[in-house]
């Protein structure tokens, strides 16, 4: 904590267009602290390149997902929105803090496995110690809170052991951050394969729906979305399709789950999947017109990501400097 506001901290990878599950799991979650706390957003480029990146998608989703972060609500003025790979703090810190993390620990890790086995030609050391640097992103501003998806619960129990551990050795040295996971929309599901997260490398584009597809793209992606046999619309284990139809639906409308099976009670699946697809839609509209907006003045966009990069430096650079002393490391005058 730097000044007398707590620090909530955040990222995304430009790795894909984003997904309604980056948006309802993690992005649009993130603006209600913008009051309380000191927010840092940051766009994870470093931590996208541990899977290979074409440079110009990679630079031009790079503008987008700042983009895409101002447009689902994100003051620029009140919260802190940058590019990681604009603050080398990170990847200093990360260093370290792979020296504290053991070879053991990150082999649990199941997004590794799982990246692991779709990437088997490229499982490169970044990919293995990826959660190191997430934890270096979290702690240099020492961070109380992080919003995610629970995908990313693992790589947040992680963080917290390398800092508790690093604590232990050298004293006080990290706040050890909490996770603030949804209950709802932590885990929108593929709408082709329900069992398996809605991801936005998947090579299948009726399995994802992204912020900015069209609204004909959207109602098509969920008129095809899997389902099961039954004909009834209520959530439960066995109806795993249904069941993140809802939680989309209710998401997007802030109904409860026994309000939306109410409403749809006694209708078909396809009069489901329409209304479930016209909402997301309608939803996502004004998010896309602000996109556009801003994706029309790269000045302003640029000097955000300056502005971003000196405030999130300065506050970074303290909890660097106390880490090195802490280990020994000599310092010089320049
Ligand atoms: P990434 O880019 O995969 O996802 C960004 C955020 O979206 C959430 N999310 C989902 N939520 C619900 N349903 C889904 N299907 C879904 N898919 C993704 C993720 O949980 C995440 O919150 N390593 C991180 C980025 C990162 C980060 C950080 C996050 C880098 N440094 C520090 C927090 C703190 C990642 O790959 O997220």
């Amino acid at each position: 904590m730097f000044n007398d506001k707590k620090v909530v901290f955040s990222g995304v990878q430009p790795s894909g267009n984003l997904t309604i599950g980056n948006y309802l799991g993690a992005i649009r979650n993130f603006s209600a602290f913008s009051d309380e706390y000191h927010c840092y957003y940051c766009v994870a480029d470093m931590h996208a390149i541990t899977v290979r990146q074409v440079p110009a998608d990679l630079r031009k989703r790079t503008y987008e997902t700042l983009a895409l972060y101002i447009a689902c609500g994100l003051d620029p003025q009140k919260n802190t929105l940058f590019v990681q790979s604009h603050v080398p703090a990170h990847a200093e810190l990360g260093w370290i803090l792979d020296c504290y993390t053991m070879f053991g620990e990150l082999s649990r890790m199941t997004q590794f496995k799982d990246k692991s086995a779709k990437n088997a030609d490229n499982i490169n050391a970044g990919l293995f110690t990826y959660p190191s640097l997430m934890a270096a992103d979290i702690l240099l501003y020492q961070t109380e809170l992080v919003p995610v998806g629970v995908d990313q619960k693992q790589h947040l129990e992680l963080c917290r052991d390398i800092a508790g551990r690093f604590n232990q050795i050298y004293g006080e040295t990290f706040v050890i951050p909490e996770g603030y996971i949804t209950k709802e929309g932590a885990k929108i599901m593929s709408l082709q394969d329900p069992t398996k997260k809605m991801s936005k490398s998947d090579s299948n584009e009726n399995a994802v729906v992204r912020i900015l597809d069209s609204k004909d793209d959207i109602i098509r992606k969920f008129k095809r979305a899997v389902t099961d046999s039954g004909n009834e619309i209520v959530h439960g284990e066995d109806k795993e399709g249904i069941t993140n139809l809802l939680n989309i639906y209710t998401r997007f409308t802030g109904k409860t789950l026994e309000e939306a099976e109410k409403e749809f009670d006694g209708k078909g699946y396809g009069e489901f999947k329409l209304a479930v697809g016209e909402t997301c839609a309608d939803a996502l509209s004004p998010v896309k017109a602000e996109f556009d907006k801003l994706m029309a003045d790269k000045a302003y966009l640029e000097a955000i990501m300056a502005d971003g990069a000196t405030e999130a430096y300065k506050n970074a650079r303290r909890t660097l400097s106390k880490v090195k002393r802490k280990l020994g490391f000599t310092d010089i005058k320049r």
